[in-house]
């Protein structure tokens, strides 16, 4: 996440986690909390604390999980930030988790099939405390559309065709060169528009999980943002 020590890209790093916090601020105000009141947080996914460097400032007192594939990553996020790690699995149903009442999820969604999206929404629309939120980042609009220059001109021959099927079917997604397709083990690129998130969230839990936020661009230009909460008792 951090691409050298280079003065532009320590600002680059530093503004993007920046821009995360306010987004989830953001999506706090928006379900009607505050940080002040969150008690329990996971980082799913968090690398090498991009987002919880800043995050954890905004959240003295709560109880904090980081959980990630890489374990040497959410062992250093959990010694780095007052945390602790749990070692997450390729097969989400298969990863112990807590209960919170704020998770955040920057950039997992980004890179996962049909069949990993519902089960990852599942584990973590689970995992929240009543009125919990889960926060989280995909590529959407702005990513779709400019695939022509973004990442390195690598998905420039296929950008119309992605595109294409992020306005048809509302996900695209390509598998990275040398990683499995099969469903659900699946790692790439993906596209994920609002409907087809708020569908699935609504499918999956059927009103005990509302989407609340959309926040497009909302991470630093980029990835849309979107904010779902627990609604009433447990999920
Ligand atoms: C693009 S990186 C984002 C890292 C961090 N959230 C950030 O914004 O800097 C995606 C992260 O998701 C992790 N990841 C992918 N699949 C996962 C899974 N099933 N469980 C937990 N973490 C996973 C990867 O190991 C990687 O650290």
């Amino acid at each position: 996440m951090l691409y050298d020590e280079s003065k532009p890209s320590i600002e680059a790093y530093l503004r993007a986690d920046r821009s995360a916090v306010e987004a989830i601020d953001r999506a706090l105000d928006s379900c009607g909390r505050t940080f002040e009141e969150i008690r329990s947080v996971l980082d799913f996914g968090c690398g090498h604390g991009r987002v919880l460097r800043q995050l954890r400032p905004r959240l003295p007192r709560a109880r904090v999980d980081t959980c990630d594939l890489d374990g040497s990553a959410a062992r250093f996020c959990a010694a780095e930030f007052r945390a602790k790690a749990i070692v997450s699995n390729a097969d989400v149903t298969r990863v112990r988790l807590g209960r919170y009442d704020l998770i955040w999820v920057g950039s997992v969604f980004t890179h996962l099939d049909r069949v990993g999206i519902d089960a990852l929404l599942r584990k973590l629309g689970q995992a929240l405390e009543p009125s919990g939120i889960l926060c989280f980042s995909v590529h959407g609009e702005f990513s779709a559309s400019n695939l022509t220059h973004l990442y390195g001109g690598h998905y420039r021959e296929e950008a119309q065709a992605i595109h294409r099927e992020f306005l048809d079917h509302g996900i695209a997604f390509r598998p990275y060169e040398g990683y499995t397709t099969e469903p659900g083990r699946a790692y790439g690129m993906t596209w994920l528009a609002r409907g087809y998130v708020e569908g699935r969230i609504d499918e999956l839990f059927r009103g005990a999980v509302v989407l609340r936020r959309f926040d497009p661009q909302g991470w630093d230009g980029h990835h849309d943002v979107l904010a779902a909460q627990a609604v009433g008792t447990r999920a």
